[in-house]
């Protein structure tokens, strides 16, 4: 039944951001499910009190089953905790405790209070992956990054003369387009931007919490006010971090909805870059390049996953670009070593995501 939960819980990918996704199941004293539910921002209504709603009476003398730490303070909904005490549950099984230090340990301590048996730490690995953003979020003050790239087998993104399109597969692309839909930020650099002209929408056709918020990072303002990520401005939340205060240049862009935001120290420097998007309650970012992006992304230790599309396409070339740019690790001990690798085909790609180790 906990997997039950956490299966709930992903019913909300895409709509539950700032907030973490939740699932809950309720099991009547016969063991019969009684109750279900999903968490979703904008339907304000938690996950445990869905359910419970379903059950009624038959969730006295049951069980609970949430995918993370019922919360036991009141911030946009009353307390959980105190639902499912008044609901009359002898038992809550849940993976995890919550890690908003508002509320972790707290609510499992409440439940036991009032002499309801918590059970703790099955399937605690996947129910933190499940909420990975979230977690990301409150242990490490910051969004959450994730690059993707797709590249050839010899690790290139584009050819000596900046040819790109297409070295993965329609099945590919269309999986790298559909992780756009977990994300609340789409980051590129200037480069991408010029020579690609992308539009770096989410076209997966699935409803969002949300819009997807574009970022382009550009120490002097050369994106061409004419690329589509400029000119759909208006409909799509836009911003461009940038050194320059070339008030008339930044202009050119306000003026179509694109915000720009002027770094001190120019959007190499990541971490003001990540701070301006946590102000803006923006808890995830999907990198998806190029180069000297991802170079910097990786130099800065600020990658918390990674994904590789990799086509079975041989390149070769000292000048055609690799997909990581930056300095690089000095030496292979320094580099970054992956664990939790997951491998599997795409098309006729192969897919490959882990986390690093360190
Ligand atoms: N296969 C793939 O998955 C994939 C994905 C994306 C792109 N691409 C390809 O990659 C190529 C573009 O690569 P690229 O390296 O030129 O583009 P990029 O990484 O998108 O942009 C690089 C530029 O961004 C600016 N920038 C601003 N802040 C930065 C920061 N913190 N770190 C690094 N750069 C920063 C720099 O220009 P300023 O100094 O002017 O600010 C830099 O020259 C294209 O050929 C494109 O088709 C492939």
């Amino acid at each position: 039944m906990t997997a039950r939960a956490l299966t709930l819980a992903m019913k909300g990918v895409g709509r539950v951001s700032p907030s973490p996704l939740v699932g809950c199941v309720i099991l009547s004293e016969s063991e019969e499910v009684v109750g279900e539910g999903t968490y979703i921002y904008s339907e304000v209504t938690h996950a445990e009190i869905i359910a419970l709603a379903q059950a009624g009476e038959r969730a006295r003398g049951g069980t609970a089953y949430v995918s993370l730490e019922p919360h036991t303070h009141h911030g946009r909904t009353p307390p959980c905790t105190e639902a499912l005490i008044n609901a009359g549950v002898r038992r809550v099984v849940c993976p995890i405790e919550d890690p908003n230090p508002l509320v972790s340990g707290k609510g499992f301590e409440r439940l036991r209070e009032e002499g309801i048996e918590v059970v703790t730490g099955l399937l605690q690995d996947e129910a933190e992956r499940l909420n990975e953003k979230f977690f990301c979020w409150h242990r490490n003050r910051r969004p959450f990054v994730h690059l993707k790239s797709a590249i050839s087998l010899d690790g290139k993104i584009a050819t000596a003369s900046g040819d790109s399109k297409w070295i993965t597969s329609e099945t590919s692309r269309a999986a790298g387009r559909a992780l756009r839909h977990e994300y609340d930020v789409i980051l590129v650099g200037a480069g991408t931007v010029m020579a690609d002209d992308p539009s770096l929408t989410d076209r997966s056709g699935n409803e969002r919490g949300r819009p997807l918020v574009r970022v382009i990072l550009d120490t002097g303002l050369r994106t061409d006010p004419w690329a589509q990520i400029v000119t759909s401005g208006r409909s799509e939340p836009t911003i461009i971090f940038t050194a320059s205060s070339d008030a008339k240049r930044i202009s050119l862009f306000e003026d179509v909805g694109v915000e720009v935001v002027r770094v001190e120290g120019g959007p190499r420097d990541l971490a003001s870059v990540l701070d301006a998007l946590r102000e803006r309650q923006l808890t995830s970012v999907l990198v998806e390049g190029g180069a000297a992006v991802a170079g910097s992304f990786l130099d800065a230790r600020l990658i918390d996953k990674f994904t590789f599309f990799i086509a079975p396409v041989v390149i070769g070339g000292v000048s055609s670009r690799s997909s990581i740019g930056g300095k690089g690790a000095e030496s292979i001990a320094a580099s970054v070593k992956l664990k939790d690798v997951s491998v599997s085909e795409s098309g006729p790609d192969i897919l490959v995501t882990g986390y690093p180790a360190t």
